[in-house]
């Protein structure tokens, strides 16, 4: 089955969504990533209105508290029916099972339990500043390997990494671990604030599950046609 990019819906309001709404057909069922910054605005009404018109959700909410606190957070996650959420990995193996326990408990009947998935380093975080600030004296690529490997031992599905980790990911987890990955840019497009890119085609041959998508698609001239080559790119059809 064709695979969709998921698009990083990074808007202030709902007005600005039913603007580039209108870019779409009716009848595209896209996948979205909705953020903290559009989350804390609209609320769960964000996740509702999207998902009453046939879109499937990535809830990208990063959480990282006490493992008690994490897994009511996630009953009220899975009661929206989004398809993937996330937790920082740092939170520990604890919490992370509690995340995902929360998910089955809050997830409604005949609904599927949302895909948990862990964000390990931050991409924003250089070897420097985690060796300063979280005073961890290994490698930057061996603590992201640490993290995914923690993910995997508490049952979660996967991680949200740079597209460079992913061959290291994979090699080192089990073959149904998930790699979903930012920081992609179609050939030919500018890369914005983002450092290491990848092109959708070559995140598919390194081992990609799933990429999302922002400003290549949201800043585009012409979003739909920018959506439909990303996807057939994604999905190795140019
Ligand atoms: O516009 P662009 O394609 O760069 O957007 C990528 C999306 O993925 C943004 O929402 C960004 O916050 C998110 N992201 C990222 N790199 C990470 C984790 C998340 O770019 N490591």
């Amino acid at each position: 089955m064709e695979q969709r990019p998921i698009i990083a819906f990074d808007f202030a309001s709902k007005k600005e969504i039913e603007k580039f709404l209108t870019y779409f057909p009716i009848d595209e069922k896209l996948f979205i990533k909705i953020g903290m910054e559009l989350f804390y605005q609209e609320g769960p009404a964000i996740v509702n209105f999207l998902r009453r018109q046939g879109h499937d959700i990535f809830l990208d909410l990063k959480l990282h508290d006490i493992p008690n606190t994490v897994q009511k957070a996630m009953r009220g996650i899975a009661k929206m029916g989004v398809k993937i959420t996330n937790v920082h990995a740092a939170g520990g193996v604890e919490m992370m099972q509690a995340a995902k326990k929360g998910l089955l408990e809050g997830t409604l009947e005949g609904q599927p339990v949302p895909e948990l998935i862990a964000v390990t380093q931050l991409t924003s975080t250089s070897e420097e500043q985690m060796h300063e600030d979280q005073l961890i004296s290994v490698s930057l690529q061996e603590s992201v390997l640490h993290y995914a490997k923690t993910a995997e031992k508490a049952g979660l599905a996967g991680v949200v990494c740079s597209a460079q980790e992913v061959e290291n990911i994979h090699q080192a987890t089990n073959d149904s671990f998930i790699c979903l990955t930012p920081g992609i840019r179609p050939q030919g497009a500018g890369v914005g604030d983002q450092k290491r890119v990848m092109t959708p085609a070559k995140a598919r041959e390194i081992g990609s599950n799933y990429i999302v998508v922002g400003r290549p698609i949201t800043q585009a001239q012409a979003p739909y046609q920018s959506y439909l080559q990303i996807k057939k790119e994604w999905n190795g059809e140019v």
